[in-house]
């Protein structure tokens, strides 16, 4: 039996700055102490993450955050195994101040250091929260990111498919915005939705008829746009019932997109491998009730086991860190102090460029 190893993780990529401590061996891991300081209220009135403050916010934060992870945990720095750290994808000021952290803390310990990739934190939550047996099939939805993958090992991803242009958190951001409700918009969205008609606006459900598991959720944007616009030259402005069926209308079209796709990727993944797989869900979109129900309901008609983390892991967290950190140290050597911080780094190098995914690869 391989012994157990205590990782401390660090997450600083987008607008929360995380430590954890995670204790384990691959595939049964316990999470010791997670700490997160989110950033809404300093963005807050900018209607998105702003990198700079972002950034900012990260270097003041990433101390305490670190200290109150050990603390919590009853484990002094130096008993732990290892120290891993996103080293991207993300906003690079963030994804920097974790980096050097990191290598301060592994040079003054000698403690060896391990780059994670923020995405691989997030497809190998289900290991850490249910010790789910690999080969199985993941929907990675957050504001940054949409992508089917089929995680083969713990440094090994196949992408099924994803967004072509916005993820959906973006979409329920930036929809937010548009019809008048605060950040973070999933949440927001979410609210406004519980009393709205999720059938008075006929949004379009991008891509549907086109095969393979590719998403877009940008010309849905458009449409929201449209329709508010619609109503306010129409109307002179928005009712507050406009704003929820808007808000319901958009959220069904995402969860029916999202459904859809998720078949086709069930499909595709049952060609690919005879093993029934469990279908994981996570990253911060996975906390929308009626994404989860109807995926759940997509699951249960392909006879598979549907797989939801809890809240806390996944939205973003450093204990997906460690726990990463934890699979893949069996794997690779430690990094060195050459490890840099990356804004772009997509886990399945293999599979082809995408179309609208730019030079530098895919955005989401
Ligand atoms: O995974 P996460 O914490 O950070 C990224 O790596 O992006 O995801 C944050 C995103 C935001 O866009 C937020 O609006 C969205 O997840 N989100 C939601 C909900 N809660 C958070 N989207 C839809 N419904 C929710 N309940
Ligand atoms: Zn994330």
């Amino acid at each position: 039996m391989t012994t157990p190893l205590t990782l401390l993780g660090i997450e600083s990529s987008c607008d929360d700055t995380a430590a954890a401590v995670v204790r384990g061996v691959p595939g049964d891991m316990e999470i010791l102490s997670s700490v997160v300081f989110g950033q809404t209220e300093l963005h807050a009135s900018f209607g998105g993450v702003v990198p700079e403050i972002a950034a900012r916010a990260h270097a003041e934060r990433l101390d305490v955050s670190v200290v109150g992870a050990l603390e919590q945990a009853g484990v002094a720095l130096a008993d732990v195994d290892a120290i891993a750290v996103t080293c991207g994808p993300g906003l690079i000021g963030g994804v920097v101040s974790g980096v050097m952290m990191a290598k301060g803390l592994s040079a003054a310990t000698g403690k060896p250091l391990y780059g994670v990739n923020h995405l691989a934190g997030h497809a190998l939550t289900p290991r850490l929260s249910d010790g789910v047996p690999f080969p199985y099939l993941m929907l990675l939805v957050s504001g940054g990111h949409c992508q089917f993958l089929i995680a083969h090992g713990p440094d090994r991803f196949e992408r099924l498919g994803g967004t072509i242009d916005d993820a959906p958190g973006e979409a329920f951001d930036k929809v937010a915005r548009l019809i008048g409700l605060g950040q973070p918009g999933g949440p927001a969205v979410e609210a406004a939705a519980k009393t709205g008609d999720p059938k008075r606006f006929a949004f379009p459900r991008p891509l549907r008829d086109k095969p393979g598991c590719d998403l877009s959720f940008s010309g849905l944007k458009t449409a929201v746009l449209r329709a508010r616009d619609g109503l306010v030259a129409g109307q002179g402005g928005l009712h507050a019932q406009d704003q929820a069926d808007l808000a319901a209308s958009f959220q069904m079209a995402v969860a029916d997109s999202l459904a859809g796709k998720s078949t086709r990727a069930l499909q595709r993944y049952s060609e690919l491998s005879p093993a029934v797989p469990t279908f994981c869900v996570a990253g911060g979109v996975a906390a929308n009730m009626t994404i989860r129900d109807l995926l759940e309901t997509v699951s249960a008609s392909a006879n598979t086991t549907f797989l939801a983390p809890p809240l806390s892991l996944c939205t973003d967290n450093a204990a997906m860190i460690a726990a990463a950190g934890i699979e893949q140290m069996p794997l690779r050597p430690p990094d060195d102090m050459g490890l840099s911080a990356r804004p772009r780094m997509p886990l399945d190098t293999q599979s082809a460029a995408m179309l609208g995914s730019g030079k530098k690869g895919a955005k989401a």
